[in-house]
């Protein structure tokens, strides 16, 4: 293996950056060449190709967004499309790809180890979503851009003793939500993954009111519904003066934290080192604090659980 390519697809995440310095500087290490991918599948199809220098990916360890910049490829979806990125890997003597992506970008991973292109994947997204890994890179920084946020909120909620619904990023998946929560001391968390019942939350919202708490945060995950609908649905606030807030695409930007980094240095060079050893068709995860592979499709096919410890403590130390 002489040149390793690596592409970021999908939603970016804060940390993509420092994956992508780390697996260029580990194939320099190796003597090997690194190319970047530019628009993620799209840029592979084009051949649109970007070769990194150790100075090329300096400076960008700390900065978020992508440089190697994403997208969403419908093209890549269709057989024709992947056999068009195949080509364009063999013409520039690609020998192996690292794909830096959650689920969904996987998915188009796994088709090129299929084809015969070594491929390894590294789990990068807000949502945290991906099986095999106890976080992805973005994660950790997701919750502490929101929690900045909610915290701010809570200061303006006591004040006029308001019921703040607090909409946050999880279109399938609740995991932002829950750790926003439990970090923001909130005193519910609306997930896709549990059902939820509008009387019972109106109930427990006139029990805090009667309790004579000044204020009540409930942190919502998009995919449920939006803020605004919960808010029209809440057909009794239990006294509370209530106000909607969408934190959004802001959760997306901003530096990583340290953990972020560290996860993208530790996962890109592993990532680089195990295609360098021969393997692929493999995510790298990190469980239990150690860097493991494991097949692809379980990042897909598994469904990972949100914490029963933290969703309990939502309710205990309410
Ligand atoms: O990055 C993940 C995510 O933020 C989801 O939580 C969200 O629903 C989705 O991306 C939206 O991204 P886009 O608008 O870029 O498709």
């Amino acid at each position: 293996m002489k040149r390793i390519a690596v592409l970021t697809s999908g939603g970016d995440s804060p940390g993509m950056n420092a994956a992508i310095r780390a697996v260029a500087r580990t194939c320099f290490f190796n003597d090997k060449e690194c190319v970047g991918v530019m628009r993620g599948y799209e840029g592979l199809i084009e051949g649109d190709f970007l070769p990194l220098s150790r100075s090329s990916v300096g400076g960008i360890i700390h900065r978020g967004g992508t440089i190697l910049k994403t997208a969403r490829s419908e093209r890549f979806m269709k057989p024709e499309g992947r056999a068009e990125a195949m080509a364009r890997m063999r013409e520039a003597g690609i020998d192996g790809l690292v794909v830096i992506g959650g689920d969904g970008s996987f998915h188009g991973a796994k088709a090129l180890h299929d084809m015969g292109m070594p491929v390894i994947g590294i789990p990068g997204t807000i949502d945290n979503d991906v099986a095999g890994t106890d976080e992805t890179i973005g994660f950790d920084t997701a919750v502490n851009t929101a929690l900045e946020a909610v915290i701010r909120l809570r200061d303006t909620a006591s004040s006029h003793d308001r019921l703040f619904i607090v909409e946050v990023m999880g279109r399938n998946a609740g995991f932002l939500a829950l750790e926003i929560a439990v970090a923001s001391g909130a005193e519910y968390v609306v997930v896709p993954e549990l059902p939820l019942s509008i009387g019972n939350l109106c109930q427990r919202l006139r029990l805090s009111h009667e309790k004579r708490k000044s204020h009540t945060l409930i942190i919502l995950a998009e995919g449920v519904m939006s803020a605004s609908e919960m808010r029209n649905k809440l057909h009794d606030t239990g006294g509370y003066d209530a106000r909607v807030t969408v934190l959004g695409y802001i959760q997306r930007g901003g530096s990583p934290t340290s953990f972020d980094v560290l996860l993208a240095s530790r996962m890109g060079a592993y990532a680089t080192e195990s295609l360098l050893i021969g393997k692929s068709g493999y995510m790298v995860g990190n469980v239990n604090h150690r860097m493991v592979l494991s097949d692809l499709e379980r990042s897909w096919s598994e469904h990972k659980t949100l914490s029963p410890e933290l969703l309990g403590l939502v309710d205990k130390l309410n």
